[in-house]
């Protein structure tokens, strides 16, 4: 068995918010490298549900949706054997390593989050915890003294601010954080969504991993795509189809539709279809372990009770250090 006790090793940590069903731009961007890391490294992965509060104000719909990224995961392979797997909200002692982070931290930092911008100017209230999301999002990272942080891109600011927070406290204190590097999936940096941004549970343009069926195909027909006329060729580097099939096709598949698109006489309508057969074969396996997953809720309590242990074991060493660290001891 792989080794979660050996400190030797990379630690490997990420999260995802509990504020939506996960969709393709989570799988391809961010869970796939996660799953795979898991024999690389010891791996921490949780359910980022204090974040989600931001966006998410509904208990029941919390709790589902909480529930729904732990059973996501393991459809798709995390095995909790392996890889430590918890509810970010089983660890309250974070706050108290974000309250550390945030008197060592100027404002000024805070400000320059694209994604806090983002989201304003998408509607989504300005409220203090959105603001203060990257600290405790530091406070995540840090608590688990993790060396890689495996995000899609556009979570790459939100490390580089952890750095500079760790970097704060560990200049004002002593030496109590490790720094951490992110990874980003080089193969998908940013997976558009359907109406061509960035996909987004926040943005109402994602298609889900599992959804199926009627669902599934509403989703990839919806997809938006240009006036050009089936006659004409078409650059599939810049579509959406041609973009979302690249994740799922083989590479000759995925040669033969750049071809069909290039050389004219190939519609978006086809391109669509071909892009629903793969979807629901790429994911039809793991969509059968989720659904049997739905039906086994203790299951799924029970590897987050345990994984809950052993993050809360780690988070506590780190406090306890950063505590005696500002004299808090
Ligand atoms: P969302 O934006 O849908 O709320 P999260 O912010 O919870 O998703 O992101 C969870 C993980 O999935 C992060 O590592 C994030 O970078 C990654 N991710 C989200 N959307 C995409 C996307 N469209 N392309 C690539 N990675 C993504
Ligand atoms: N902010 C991340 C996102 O929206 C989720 C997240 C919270 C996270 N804490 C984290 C990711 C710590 C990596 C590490 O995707």
């Amino acid at each position: 068995m792989t080794t979660i006790q050996n400190r030797q090793q990379t630690r490997f940590l990420s999260g995802i918010q509990s504020s939506g069903k996960l969709h393709l731009g989570n799988y391809f961007g961010a869970i796939k490298q996660h799953i795979e890391l898991q024999e690389q490294g010891d791996a921490f992965y949780f359910i980022a549900n204090y974040h989600a509060l931001t966006t998410v104000n509904d208990p029941e719909r919390m709790r589902e949706l909480t529930l729904d990224v732990a059973r996501t995961y393991l459809a798709l392979g995390l095995d909790p054997e392996r890889a430590v797997l918890f509810r970010q909200s089983d660890i309250p002692e974070l706050h108290e390593l974000a309250w550390f982070l945030a008197t060592v931290t100027g404002m000024g930092l805070l400000e320059r989050a694209h994604s806090y911008k983002d989201k304003v100017a998408r509607g989504i209230p300005a409220k203090v915890g959105l603001f203060y999301y990257p600290v405790l999002m530091a406070a995540d990272i840090l608590a688990y003294q993790s060396n890689v942080v495996p995000v899609g891109a556009d979570q790459v600011q939100h490390v580089e601010m952890t750095r500079d927070m760790a970097g704060y406290f560990n200049n004002t204190y002593r030496e109590v954080f490790t720094m951490p590097d992110f990874k980003v999936n080089e193969a998908t940096k940013t997976l558009p969504g359907t109406d061509g941004q960035k996909m987004s549970k926040s943005y109402g343009n994602t298609i889900e991993i599992f959804a199926d069926g009627k669902e599934l195909k509403k989703s990839v027909m919806g997809i938006v795509t240009d006036s050009t006329p089936v006659e004409d060729p078409k650059d599939p580097e810049t579509n959406v189809v041609f973009q979302l099939y690249s994740t799922v096709a083989s590479p000759e598949e995925i040669q033969t539709m750049a071809d069909a698109f290039r050389a004219g006489g190939y519609g978006y309508g086809t391109a669509k279809k071909a892009l629903l057969e793969r979807l629901d074969a790429y994911f039809a396996p793991a969509r059968a372990r989720h659904a049997e997953l739905v039906k086994n809720p203790d299951y799924v309590e029970q590897v987050l009770a345990r994984g809950a242990l052993r993050a809360r074991e780690e988070a506590g060493k780190t406090i306890s250090a950063a505590r005696r660290a500002c004299g808090l001891d």
